[in-house]
């Protein structure tokens, strides 16, 4: 799908990642509609991206509230959306056990329910488009099930299964679903313990220019999936095949990621 004159509505707009992409499609000829909740940090993008001649429109909203995701629906029909990218996230680190029950239900209703809701009142409207696409930014914790993350990986591993089973309901109309997996990225979504976490345990992280480049592959190539880096990438397939031997890997681990998560 050409991003030139595509309308675009971008999730968690403000964040190192969606600042990133609303920067690669922006420059692309793409009109965007950006949401998150920080109104000034919105209205602080908008005005950087117009600055460079972009069309840029915002709503500032939270996608983990029914009143949230009808707002930004509301939005994105008066713009005209043909592009969604469902790219907002929120984590807690840590074991299951240190997380409170709030942060249960908001890992869930912002990584899975916000883009589920989103996608299920948007759908008319980008069915009745000549081509229109979903993006879903997940994790390659979407396909690893990964100590201190236990949530986050419920909530990703959902989404990925969410957008493979509407890339083929999805099949034979003008819709196309793709789901994107980055591995760790440079932004402040990573607290201090789990950038030392992943230095102690040899994981490396991309710059978030990286996952935005990805996710304009993905438009333009209308690509299924894309998993970034390797070996994530490898073992993100490998563990669907031989849970066994990742699990063994892993436990290797789980003593460096327990004194990280305890700090
Ligand atoms: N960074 C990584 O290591 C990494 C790795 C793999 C995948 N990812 C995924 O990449 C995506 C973007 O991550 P990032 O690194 O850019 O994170 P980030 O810098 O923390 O940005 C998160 C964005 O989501 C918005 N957001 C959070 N909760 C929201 C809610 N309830 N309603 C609406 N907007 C909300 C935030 O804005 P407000 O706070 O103003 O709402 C912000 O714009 C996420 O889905 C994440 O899971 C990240």
């Amino acid at each position: 799908m050409q991003l030139e004159g595509a309308r675009v509505l971008l999730t968690g707009a403000t964040g190192g990642i969606g600042l990133a992409i609303a920067e690669r499609l922006a420059a692309h000829g793409a009109s965007l509609l950006l949401t998150a909740r920080g109104e000034d940090s919105l209205q602080r993008a908008a005005a950087t991206l117009a600055a460079r001649g972009a069309t840029v429109e915002v709503v500032a909203a939270d996608l983990g509230t029914a009143a949230g995701i009808e707002r930004v629906a509301l939005a994105a029909e008066r713009f005209g959306a043909d592009v969604l990218v469902n790219n907002a996230g929120t984590n807690v680190f840590g074991m299951l056990e240190q997380l409170g029950s709030p942060d249960v239900g908001q890992i869930l209703r912002t990584n899975l329910e916000g883009p589920v809701q989103l996608v299920h009142r948007l759908l008319p409207q980008l069915l009745s488009r000549r081509r229109a696409m979903i993006v879903n930014v997940g994790s390659s914790f979407g396909s690893i099930g990964f100590a201190g993350f236990a949530v986050y990986c419920a909530s990703k591993f959902g989404l990925r299964g969410f957008t493979e089973a509407l890339r083929r309901e999805l099949a034979d109309g003008p819709v196309r679903a793709c789901y994107v997996a980055p591995r760790a990225v440079e932004t402040s979504f990573n607290p201090p313990e789990v950038v030392r976490m992943n230095a102690d345990l040899g994981n490396r992280a991309d710059p978030p220019e990286a996952v935005a480049a990805a996710v304009e592959r993905a438009i333009i190539g209308e690509r299924r999936e894309t998993y970034l880096g390797q070996p994530e990438g490898f073992f993100a397939r490998l563990n669907g095949l031989l849970p066994g031997v990742v699990d063994g890997a892993l436990r290797k681990k789980l003593a460096i990621i327990k004194r990280h998560a305890a700090a």
